[in-house]
């Protein structure tokens, strides 16, 4: 995810660009940039890191004057956060930003390069400044080139690209990533979100999927596949905190309902027709390895045990699991034909990236599962798989659990292609399923409501059972570290199977059991787990598709035919149920007491 500000006028250009990037410094800051043309003069500035290196280089520039400008802050997918990788991109006398992922930028890259076109940048984004300086050069009519560009684009985007070639006009498109045009009379802006331009634009028009066009003389011109289109402007919203969160109450909110979107980013060039592709891994990654341990923490550690039974069932390898602190010192006995995973949203978190060390220092091979490149854990490991989800800002994980969680499944795939453990039809199974995601994240307004409605009767009691089994048995634990993170209440993640050991000494009425039961994996053994606590008077609320009538409250989920597909529907149900108390108890959910979101001490 990144960010992107444009500005068409006379006004002070660096102080819009600038002031706008910093709103959207939420969406990324492994570096920034701006661009700006004037007549003949092309003007970019580029910086690593936080705005205020970028501000700090374009001390002494100002932009007096008629003239167009783009700038983007960066949240790296394709290249490391470095000045060569950071946009806007640069062709001969253009410059684009870009937002999204170009899925077919390989094949453009090659194509290019055969006609002699040389790269700056490991970047998908720097295809697009090419490839519409080559139409360019051919047709001579800047829309023309930009348009043809447009029509070669597969993927994820919202781009703005300014050139010497038309420097009165601003080139924009927009398909899967947002974007929006802002107007103040002839003063035009665009940004990500709106955030940028409240107190500055007037009305806004967000552009739909397909969009694109360019500014000229104060005038939008906008295009999409049946030609001309004609758009409606609406006031802008006047409140920039909100906009922020885009309106929901809480950061986790926001990140709760983004996880459909997010999902599709972090599948989107490596889930294929017919097999998963990640062009971040080389096949001798793998050469020699017959085992994977993984070391992790918080959420990140639910993540990797629920990836443990993906591993050894679909892989058909032998997977390990342990809590980084745990694992840094018990004397494990390590073997180099192992592959040392760690998972890590931030990439920072001390104990994990201490593990790793150990296991470098004993020979392992290693790869990292993280949201932040160049981050420590990044920078330490062999190989990395991005989860591409975004900055997360709610100390409560959710679209980092989502993403990394669908990595790990990806990577099970991966790997059972690589050794051939698994069968065509399953495969396709799998990879269906994939796709299917994004929608079992799709958060209804029926199903918030209902989560709200009855979260008023969990308020209480003496704690909280979160129960499952298999791959549920992980998600009931991270169900119960977000309400136990969130609302301060005593909750526990238990194997279904487990409760008759111990812990049903302790139903009563008073005692809550989320219970997760899915159709599709042991439906019959977790139900009879159920029973036994309701004949003990236990409070269960059932989240399953099917009806389950000892339940006092139930939420029926609309998958039931694979596993992972309920598996990301219940774990939205859980993380609503969680924010709908929190919300209740009247806590704040977003920075919740003596929680850090990255740890980076022991
Ligand atoms: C902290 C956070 C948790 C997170 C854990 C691991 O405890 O509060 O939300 O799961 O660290 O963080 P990581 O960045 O390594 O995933």
């Amino acid at each position: 995810m990144c960010g992107i500000v444009g500005y068409i006028g006379k006004k002070e250009k660096k102080e819009i660009l600038l002031d706008g990037l910093q709103d959207l410094e939420y969406r990324g800051y492994d570096s920034a940039g701006i661009a700006v043309v004037e007549g003949k003069s092309l003007q970019n500035f580029k910086a690593v890191g936080k705005l205020t290196n970028l501000r700090e280089k374009t001390r002494n520039y100002h932009s007096e004057g008629f003239g167009a400008a783009i700038g983007h802050t960066r949240w790296a997918t394709h290249g490391k956060p470095t000045e060569l990788n950071a946009h806007p991109h640069m062709g001969q006398y253009s410059y684009v930003v870009h937002n999204g992922i170009i899925e077919n930028y390989q094949a453009l890259k090659k194509e290019l390069a055969a006609e002699g076109v040389t790269f700056l940048s490991q970047t998908d984004t720097e295809t697009i400044v090419h490839l519409f300086e080559q139409y360019h050069q051919a047709s001579n009519d800047p829309f023309g080139a930009f348009e043809q560009t447009v029509k070669r684009l597969e993927g994820a985007y919202a781009i703005l690209l300014v050139s010497e070639a038309d420097p009165d006009a601003i080139f924009f498109a927009k398909n899967g990533s947002p974007m929006l045009i802002g107007f103040d009379g002839e003063e035009i802006y665009f940004a990500s979100s709106d955030t940028p331009i409240i107190g500055k634009a007037k009305e806004v028009y967000y552009l739909e999927d397909g969009d694109y066009g360019y500014v000229k003389e104060g005038k939008v011109h906008l295009f999409n596949q049946s030609g001309a289109k004609s758009y409606s402007t609406q006031p802008l919203p006047t409140d920039k905190a909100l906009a922020q969160k885009d309106g929901y109450r809480f950061f986790m909110e926001k990140e709760i309902y983004e996880q459909s979107r997010v999902m599709g980013e972090t599948m989107m060039g490596r889930v294929l027709e017919d097999g998963i592709r990640f062009e971040e891994l080389n096949d001798h990654l793998f050469e020699g390895i017959n085992a994977i341990k993984i070391c992790a923490c918080g959420t990140s550690y639910h993540s990797a045990l629920a990836s443990s039974y993906l591993f050894e069932r679909i892989a058909k390898i032998r997977c390990d699991v342990e809590i980084a602190s745990e694992f840094r010192h018990k004397e494990p006995l390590l073997t180099n034909d192992t592959l040392f995973i760690t998972i890590s949203q931030s990439g920072e978190t001390a104990d994990t990236l201490e593990a790793l060390k150990m296991a470098k220092r004993a020979g392992l091979r290693s790869l990292s599962i993280c949201n932040v490149d160049n981050s420590s854990i990044v920078r330490e490991s062999d190989a990395t798989l991005l989860t591409r989800a975004g900055i997360e800002k709610g100390v409560a994980s959710t679209k980092a659990f989502a993403t990394q969680t669908m990595v790990l499944w990806m990577l099970s795939l991966w790997i059972a292609q690589q050794r051939n453990t698994i069968e065509t039809d399953r495969l396709r199974e799998e990879l269906d399923a994939m796709l299917h995601t994004p929608k079992a994240l799709i958060v209804t307004d029926a199903l918030h409501d209902r989560i709200h409605r009855l979260s008023k009767r969990y308020l209480h009691g003496h704690g909280f059972f979160f129960i499952g089994r298999d791959l549920f048995f992980p998600l009931a634990l991270e169900g119960a570290l977000k309400l136990k993170e969130i609302s301060y209440l005593h909750a526990e993640g238990y194997p279904a199977g487990e409760m008759k050991h111990g812990p049903i000494a302790l139903a009563d009425s008073e005692l809550f059991t989320i219970a997760l039961m899915p159709a599709s994996l042991l439906y019959d053994k977790v139900k009879s787990n159920v029973e036994e606590l309701s004949a003990r008077d236990a409070t269960i609320l059932a989240i399953s598709p099917r009806p389950f009538d000892l339940a006092d409250d139930f939420i029926q989920t609309q998958y039931d035919s694979h596993p992972m597909l309920e598996f990301f529907e219940m774990m939205v149900v859980t993380q609503l149920l969680a924010l709908e108390i929190s919300i209740r108890l009247g806590n704040d959910v977003d920075m919740p007491r003596n929680l850090a979101k990255s740890v980076t001490v022991e």
